[in-house]
């Protein structure tokens, strides 16, 4: 197995459509080392998941690692339904764009139907945080980055979004739940403008790391959050 390159934002990789794997091609050593090393790729980087065209490979294959317990998993053309319509907003990285974090609003529970390794169908619910990462590395099967979904007003690099806290004043609500229902109960449009912040809230608390309300708010490298 081998750890591959992963492809960095302006590599036109990333803007591709990505093409489906002929299931007749799931016999096909070259394919197998793939998924190999795709495994390998996602576990050193450790990143949430990992999609085929991060390492300049234009096919519709995604490894979503977000279950410790069961370790990578391949999932091949897979393709998502929502199935419901509240949103979770969180903190999203990405391995082809480093050191840089946004918030992105997702669906929350969502199910993926494609084919795993050897060519059996599979169906998963997903839900929070795998949820948010099967779409993160769907959006790479159709040529889009976190960036082109997320509210550009909270990117911020990793270290300042550390140092400061996030840019956004939804996760500065004192544990309140981040995210929530669609605006009006509607379909999974990220919220247009984000509620101001209180006014009473003292600017350096604000800003400082103590008052986020952490759970969807994964950070870095060493923790699930970049795919
Ligand atoms: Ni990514």
């Amino acid at each position: 197995m081998s750890i591959l390159r992963i492809a960095r934002l302006g590599h036109p990789v990333l803007r591709r459509v990505a093409e489906p794997l002929p299931p007749e091609r799931l016999d096909d050593p070259e394919i197998l080392r793939l998924f190999d090393d795709m495994i390998e790729t996602v576990r050193e980087s450790e990143g949430a998941g990992l999609a085929a065209p991060q390492v300049h490979v234009p096919l519709r294959i995604v490894v979503l690692n977000t279950d410790p317990a069961g370790g990578p998993l391949v999932i091949v053309n897979p393709e998502i339904s929502f199935l419901d319509n509240h949103l979770l907003r969180s903190f999203e990285g990405c391995l082809s764009v480093p050191d840089l974090r946004a918030a992105v609003n997702r669906v929350g529970k969502v199910r993926v139907d494609g084919l795993d390794r050897e060519g059996q169908s599979l169906s998963l619910d997903l839900e929070g945080f795998s949820a948010i990462a099967v779409q993160h590395e769907c959006d790479h099967l159709d040529g889009v980055l976190f960036l082109d979904r997320c509210d550009l007003r909270t990117l911020a690099f990793l270290d300042e979004l550390r140092r400061f806290g996030p840019l956004d004043p939804s996760f500065r609500r004192g544990g309140e739940p981040v995210g929530g229902g669609a605006p009006g109960g509607g379909d999974a449009t990220p919220e247009e403008s984000p509620p101001e912040p209180a006014p009473d809230t003292p600017p350096a608390e604000a800003a400082g790391a103590a008052a986020w309300s952490s759970p969807p708010l994964l950070l870095g490298r060493g923790s699930p959050a970049e795919g």
